[in-house]
């Protein structure tokens, strides 16, 4: 028996607890179940898409880690909301939201419940860094697991993944495959359950947890196919035990140097802009510093090392094939670019894990090559700030070989405006499309904008186009685009009053993102500028709108006290 204080005790031990106790013996718990420590197995479920389909039978194999290591599991539930559904309609504006309702609803089930330690199983974008939120912010033993990839699709020699059916569309619109083209591609872009398949933002969540310690070493990358995600699910309820036994709580695990090390794997990978938002949340809710210049640092030093789509040209399958996330850990450890001492949910060192894990012995220079012979000696992401984003800014360099754009400034208030003007065809080489009013506050939520940016690519405007926004993009965006502009247009940030013809520069070398107008004139308009009355004023986007801050800080949700 795990010699813990258990707080489940408090809950259902002792004689005034009976009434507790009778709800547990109703569903099946014995004395000796109820005598042992009480386990969360938190499931982001649901049948509504194919990220998180499977997560329930994830849940019946963690459960049997959980019995074996000494421990009394229970399933319960959170939500997903489908990023790849929601997208481009009023759906997406519910899709950061989810993220703060996830980590909510896991503080309440398991604190009402008085749960001693809890597996969190995610997938799909937003559910992975609720999870986690909820891990740093209730600061009781837990692990992460994620429900793994899907498989990619082929189409010909083509391997195909859903952002080939938004790339699809752009090219369809722009009339350059037919209807029939497009439907073969949807039909096989994406064959099996699992989520997205490239490194975007689930996959790249999945890796940042491995990266912070909070999962297993190795168990990002393994499709959701694959047996040896049951195995995981087996290994995950058995090491929370173990963290349990050794008292190791997240906020041991998840330290500045922890986060340090994931950002460092994001900038290695290319992976998603979205990874910046989520991980300056969870660095909130474990009480650790993180500012957008920590991730400017970062990239500078960090090479991208991993060819995974959009920027590359392999798929997490692949990867998790020839070592997966440790596999490009150990390059980076090696390069003295990790560091190795800090504690991972294991028990273990980061160094630890690595030095014991079992590599495959197969070719993995086309997928990921040495630290001294990178993709690009930097990392996938910057930080920029300028006039036009005075708190920051974020572009994703791996997707984009455009370092430096000046255009014309194209400005839309909301996304749909936006994709309907490049439907139009009235978007042109040299344009700058600038979509605001879809920030934290704003949109609310920051829709992604990966319709307006697959339909640029689509349009074959990838190289001659550039995007600007408060909102997001999606991991599987490609081009020049730069998002997450701060302040945001809502609170009345310069975004807001951009101007059509208005010149807006672009330069990643120099970190900086300007309004090419005179001070005084922008401080003129932005005297005039009246904010807009809000999209929602009832109802969940309507409460999250009135709590959320700025992109600049993890679009956390704070309480007004
Ligand atoms: Fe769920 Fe892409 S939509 S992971």
């Amino acid at each position: 028996m795990i010699k813990v204080n258990l707080r489940s005790q408090e809950r259902y031990g002792g004689v005034l607890n009976a009434p507790h106790r009778a709800f547990l013996r109703s569903i099946g718990f014995s004395d000796e179940d109820i005598g042992k420590p009480l386990v969360a197995v938190v499931a982001a479920w649901s049948e509504a898409g194919p990220c998180n389909i499977h997560t329930l039978q994830l849940a019946v194999h963690v459960k049997e880690g959980v019995r074996r290591g000494g421990g009394s599991p229970l399933t319960v539930p959170t939500i997903v909301v489908n990023d790849n559904i929601g997208m481009g309609t009023e759906g997406m504006r519910y899709s950061l939201v989810s993220r703060d309702v996830i980590a909510d609803t896991i503080e309440a089930q398991v604190n009402a419940h008085a749960f001693d330690g809890f597996v969190g199983i995610g997938g799909c974008d937003k559910t992975t860094p609720g999870i986690l939120m909820a891990m740093a912010r209730l600061n009781i033993p837990a692990v992460y697991l994620y429900g793994g990839t899907a498989e990619p699709g082929f189409y010909g020699n083509l391997k195909l993944t859903i952002e080939d059916v938004h790339e699809a569309i752009g090219a369809y619109l722009a009339g350059k495959i037919t209807e029939d083209e497009l439907y073969e591609i949807e039909k096989r872009a994406h064959p099996t359950y699992g989520t997205c398949a490239g490194m975007f933002t689930a996959n790249t969540m999945a890796a940042i947890a491995e990266a912070l310690g909070m999962a297993l070493p190795g168990s990002a990358s393994p499709p959701a196919t694959s047996a040896r995600r049951v195995m995981y699910a087996v290994e995950s309820g058995v090491a929370l035990m173990n963290a349990m036994e050794l008292g190791i709580k997240p906020r041991d695990v998840m330290t500045y140097e922890a986060f340090e090390n994931a950002i460092t794997v994001l900038m290695a990978m290319g992976g998603s802009t979205n990874a910046i938002l989520h991980l300056l949340a969870i660095a909130y809710e474990a009480g650790v510093k993180l500012t957008l210049d920590d991730f400017d640092r970062i990239s500078r030093r960090t090479p991208y090392i991993a060819s995974l789509r959009p920027g590359g040209d392999y798929v997490m399958a692949d990867l998790d094939a020839v070592g997966g996330v440790p596999l490009v850990m150990l390059k980076l450890l090696k390069a003295g670019l990790l560091n190795g001492k800090v504690l991972t949910i294991t028990g273990k060192t980061l160094e630890e894990n690595l030095r014991n894990y079992k590599f495959p012995n197969v070719p993995h220079d086309h997928i990921v090559r040495d630290v001294s012979n990178p993709i690009k000696p930097w990392g996938g992401i910057r930080i920029l700030k300028g006039s036009l984003a005075p708190e920051g800014a974020v572009i994703k360099v791996a997707a984009t070989e455009l370092m430096r754009f000046e255009g014309r400034a194209r400005p839309f208030n909301s996304e749909e405006e936006a994709f309907q003007a490049i439907r139009r065809g009235e978007i042109k080489p040299g344009d700058v499309v600038v979509i605001r009013y879809e920030g934290p506050k704003g949109g609310p939520g920051m829709p992604e904008m990966l319709r307006v940016t697959a339909a640029i690519v689509g349009a074959g405007l990838g190289k001659d186009v550039a995007l600007v926004t408060d909102g997001r993009f999606s991991g599987a965006t490609r081009g020049l685009m730069v998002g997450h502009v701060a302040p945001e247009a809502a609170v009345g940030g310069p975004i807001a009053v951009v101007e059509d013809g208005d010149r807006v520069l672009i330069d990643v070398e120099n970190g900086r993102l300007d309004l090419l107008v005179p001070e005084e004139e922008i401080k003129r308009r932005l005297k005039n500028w009246q904010p807009p009355p809000p999209r929602y004023t009832r109802g969940l986007l309507a409460k999250y709108a009135s709590l959320v801050t700025s992109a600049s800080m993890g679009a956390v949700t704070l309480p007004r006290l």
